[in-house]
């Protein structure tokens, strides 16, 4: 069948300040892919405003599309799917990409089919999966710090952050030490060239039973000794920015793992599949090589554009579901709080 007559299926992403959007073959096929980031915008606030990446979504998303659907050379007549993140995410960012893909499934007659936004950052590993049951996933970003398995096509979450996120206390502190937003990057650069063994923070609920995590202890006794050293001198110099990165960083990925090996000793799991941005973490990465090692416990990555919010991981789920038969009404509203276990209100 050649290129043109093929179906395909149109994805957006913007859940939160990306405007991202992807076109795949209904056979997976990445087609095109594009994405912008309003976090540069952000930078000078320290963190998200809602309003401006609104407004950015507003003027980007319709240019990516048109760029996507130029650049794949596929007629808009053959997009026969154009699925959307539904949520959770921020109210306003979500509403941008939902009402650009409903006026476009409705002028275009295309299905129409919202997406559950951790569903996606899920299954985007699920190339690489031979059995979906007996694995445990964990989604660590921004807005979530989570882990699963999955049953039956049942996404059964085993444990939750009970105060921040992993990718939340990354942005934080990178605030204080005014470092640009998203703090994460940054902070995983600076650490290469700083001693993680330099400074002790807390790892929360380290020899509780749950699954659960708790990031705010290290939010907490890293900024402390920051303002104490802030207090002394003033301005925090380069050699000791770089310490603070590293141990902060080495102690958010020693609690993931924490729990993590937990999760699998309690589940008797071999494999763990990573999803969201703090996966992109490149110590992360090793560390899990060297966890490997000692205890015979597989880690799998996304490529790194795929940890971090993108379009492709709304597609590949749209795909799925469109096999069962499932769409969205063109009613649907945003849900900006909706849990992983009330997914499937949003498609029938
Ligand atoms: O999955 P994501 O793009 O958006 C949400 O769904 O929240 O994750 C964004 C988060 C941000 O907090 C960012 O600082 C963090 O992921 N992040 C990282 C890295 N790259 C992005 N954290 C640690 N190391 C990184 N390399
Ligand atoms: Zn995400």
């Amino acid at each position: 069948m050649k290129r043109k007559d093929k179906k395909y299926i149109l994805s957006i992403e913007s859940s939160c300040d990306e405007s991202a959007a992807s076109i795949l073959s209904n056979e997976g096929l990445i087609i095109s892919n594009g994405l912008y980031s309003s976090s540069k915008i952000h930078n000078q606030y320290g963190g998200i405003v809602p309003e401006i990446a609104i407004k950015h979504q507003g003027s980007v998303i319709p240019m990516l599309i048109q760029k996507i659907i130029n650049t794949s050379g596929i007629k808009k007549s053959n997009l026969i799917i154009i699925s959307v993140t539904a949520g959770p995410g921020l109210t306003g960012p979500l509403l941008s990409g939902i009402q650009f893909a409903k006026g476009f499934a409705l002028s275009n007659n295309s299905f129409f089919l919202g997406i559950h936004h951790i569903e996606g950052h899920i299954g985007i590993n699920q190339n690489i999966i031979a059995d979906k049951n007996n694995n445990l996933f964990t989604v660590i970003s921004g807005g979530h710090s989570n882990t699963y398995t999955i049953k039956n096509n049942i996404i059964i979450i085993l444990g939750e952050t009970r105060d921040d996120s992993s990718g939340e206390i990354f942005d934080k502190i990178a605030r204080i030490l005014n470092l640009p937003y998203p703090g994460g990057p940054i902070i995983n650069i600076m650490s290469k060239l700083g001693n993680s063994n330099q400074y002790k923070f807390i790892i929360g609920l380290k020899r509780k039973k749950t699954l659960d995590y708790s990031f705010s202890g290290i939010k907490t006794s890293t900024y402390n000794l920051i303002k104490i050293i802030q207090k002394k001198n003033c301005t925090i110099k380069k050699p000791i920015a770089l310490h603070i990165c590293a141990s902060f960083q080495k102690t958010v990925i020693l609690s993931i793992l924490n729990k993590i090996l937990l999760a699998c000793r309690q589940k008797n799991i071999v494999k763990v599949f990573f999803g969201g941005g703090v996966a992109a973490n490149s110590r992360l990465r090793q560390f899990s090589k060297k966890t490997y090692l000692k205890t015979g416990i597989k880690f799998f990555f996304p490529k790194k554009k795929f940890c971090t919010d993108n379009a492709i991981m709304i597609a590949k789920i749209a795909l799925n579901k469109i096999k069962t038969y499932k769409v969205s009404a063109l009613a649907m509203p945003t849900y900006p709080k909706i849990s992983i276990k009330n997914k499937n209100i949003i498609s029938v």
